[in-house]
């Protein structure tokens, strides 16, 4: 058992200060003055932090991606200290571009990899490319018999690597993850690469318009890639979609018109979008590939899981934007809109995932998933296999 006591608490919610028990990797309790006799527990005194829930970055290159440039570019894997640092103690895996000589199977492999070495994985199935490539045979078969695949994606449309789907055959992809969602008890999502390309969310609002299928079926990305994305993001949102910036990024990009998504978040606030409609992710280990105007790759970076809370840290110093509003975008929401269980929040019942900052500056001090400590006062106690 582990008892953190008199920190002040956001579960994301401000709570104010309160005890957070837990055991056995569960939430017990979160009240005013617990206490446990000390031969059980160990007790934590963390007066004068700030706790919150584990972090939920839902579009991680778990098992590396990009190869845009050739070979040689191929990312490497999410290493288990990196999320340590970052604070985040839940993953979705995906693939990306390349789904030939990265595969499901391997994926899923990661996924239970990082399990064991004490984070919790989801996963989607599919990659960039339409047709999309399965684990069972199809997206439904995936859900349904897969406890780790929760949705589809990340599937790309408006981008010239996309492998430029028809109407027809997006809509159908659509349906398959809707159902295979609703008969599994899964969110189902359809998680969408959007890409620089004019067409923008045109599928998606065609999709919405012509058929059946609610906007919330869909998880868009890369919402904050440019100045014209991130305007039909917040038309989008306020329609009832939801909307997920992406936080690894590179000066260049924030020069051609990329919103950095601290500011980002603010904005679309400002706008009238609801704070539930919206979510950060890190794609993290994605390639960050530079092309030239003829969109020839020219450099290639490595996104991190450690963007993620920064910001958040930015929206909260630099944006004004209070604590409890923005920390759902990396934890009460992606939760909610992914149907993770037991994530995202600080409450009885839910998994032991807790991140400790410190005042002020809101640096990562601790981190604890399922009730172990990763990190205590910034040092890091576990790492992965062979890290
Ligand atoms: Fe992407």
């Amino acid at each position: 058992m582990l008892l953190i006591k008199n920190a002040e608490v956001y579960t994301p919610a401000r709570a104010g200060r309160v005890d957070v028990l837990m055991a056995g990797g569960r939430i017990l309790r979160v009240e005013p003055e617990i206490r446990m006799p000390a031969e059980y527990c160990e007790v934590f005194d963390a007066a004068g932090l700030v706790a919150v829930p584990g972090f939920v970055d839902a579009h991680v290159h778990i098992l590396g991606g990009g190869g845009e440039g050739g070979y040689a570019t191929r990312t490497p894997e999410l290493a288990l200290s990196d999320a340590i640092r970052g604070g985040v103690t839940t993953v979705v895996g995906c693939l990306g571009t390349d789904g030939v000589t990265r595969s499901l199977a391997g994926l899923l492999a990661k996924a239970r990899g990082l399990d064991e070495e004490g984070i919790s994985t989801f996963v989607l199935t599919g990659h960039y490319a339409v047709p999309l490539q399965t684990l069972t045979g199809s997206i439904e078969r995936d859900l349904l018999f897969v406890d780790k695949i929760i949705g589809v994606g990340e599937v790309a449309i408006s981008d010239h690597r996309s492998t430029q789907p028809t109407f027809d055959e997006f809509v159908r992809l659509a349906a398959e993850s809707r159902r295979g969602g609703i008969l599994s008890g899964k969110a189902g999502i359809v998680n969408i690469h959007l890409g620089d390309g004019r067409r923008g969310l045109d599928l998606l609002r065609r999709v919405i318009a012509e058929t059946e299928i609610p906007a919330t079926q869909f998880l868009p990305t890369h919402i904050n890639r440019n100045p014209g994305l991130f305007e039909e993001g917040i038309a989008h949102a306020k329609g009832g979609g939801f909307v997920d910036f992406t936080t690894s990024s590179i000066p260049a990009y924030i020069a051609e018109g990329e919103v950095k998504c601290s500011e980002g978040l603010r904005r679309m606030l400002e706008a009238g979008v609801a704070g539930t409609q919206i979510t950060f992710t890190s794609d993290g280990q994605g390639s960050l590939p530079t092309f030239d105007e003829q969109g020839r790759t020219v450099g290639v970076g490595v996104g991190r899981v450690t963007s993620l809370f920064p910001e958040v840290r930015d929206a909260v110093l630099q944006e004004r934007v209070p604590l409890d509003v923005a920390l759902p975008v990396i934890t009460a929401n992606p939760a909610r809109i992914l149907k993770l269980r037991g994530k995202g929040q600080l409450a009885a019942g839910h998994d032991a995932d807790l991140v400790l900052l410190t005042p002020g500056d809101l640096e990562i001090h601790s981190v604890v998933a399922r009730g172990r400590w990763l990190m205590k006062a910034g040092a890091a106690l576990a790492r992965g296999t062979f890290e």
